[in-house]
């Protein structure tokens, strides 16, 4: 039996967090669905078209580690505001939303465009300052050369791009569960979304 979880929000608000957190505790696959714009990003930054790298994505490009660089994560903001990408992109996450045992999909329009019916929707949401700090740490930590304030300024420049776009922009689905993080350790913010996928799940 497939159950659909479909977790929605802006760059570091903790989506990811807590969706790996969700999908391990009732046992669902997790497809962090931002990967898939990233990879195509990735390959236009290597010199590809977007539609054609988006047509041509395989699962195993997922799986490479250069994915979560701030350079990515703004190529993946560009050719996700392409419709013919976006498209490109439907079937795989469709497919794995529909998967039996359950699935977690992470990103910016599941509830709205990829699973409207998803069983529990959930839009995940923090100030832009909060998620900065969060993204500035996690960078921090991995060595990356940075400053706050350029951190500030590429999540507000995403925020903008991708709630802007025309094509299925980072809105809230009309019945998703708004889950704001700001004031959430990590453990607060993963029993708070357990509490509401378990409820759904009844
Ligand atoms: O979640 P993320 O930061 O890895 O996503 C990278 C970019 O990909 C994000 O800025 C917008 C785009 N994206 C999207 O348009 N739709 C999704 N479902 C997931 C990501």
């Amino acid at each position: 039996m497939s159950f659909t979880v479909a977790i929605d929000g802006p760059a570091a608000a903790g989506k990811g967090t807590i969706s790996k957190a969700v999908a391990a505790h009732f046992g669902f696959a997790h497809l962090d669905t931002g990967l898939l714009y990233r990879a195509v990003g990735a390959r236009v930054l290597a010199g590809a078209a977007p539609v054609a790298a988006a047509q041509a994505l395989d699962p195993v490009d997922l799986e490479s580690d250069d994915l979560r660089t701030p350079q990515v994560a703004q190529a993946a903001s560009e050719v996700a505001v392409i419709p013919e990408v976006r498209a490109a992109l439907t079937a795989f996450q469709r497919g794995f939303a529909k998967r039996s045992g359950g699935a977690v999909l992470d990103g910016r329009d599941i509830g709205t465009v990829i699973c409207p019916d998803a069983d529990v929707k959930l839009f995940v949401t923090a100030s832009p300052e909060c998620r900065a700090e969060r993204r500035f740490q996690e960078l921090l930590g991995k060595g990356t050369a940075v400053t706050f304030d350029s951190v500030l300024a590429d999540v507000k420049a995403r925020d903008a791009r991708d709630s802007g776009r025309a094509t299925a922009p980072l809105v809230p689905a009309d019945d998703a569960v708004m889950l704001d993080t700001s004031e959430l350790s990590a453990e607060q913010a993963i029993a708070a979304a357990v509490k509401i996928v378990g409820t759904a799940r009844r």
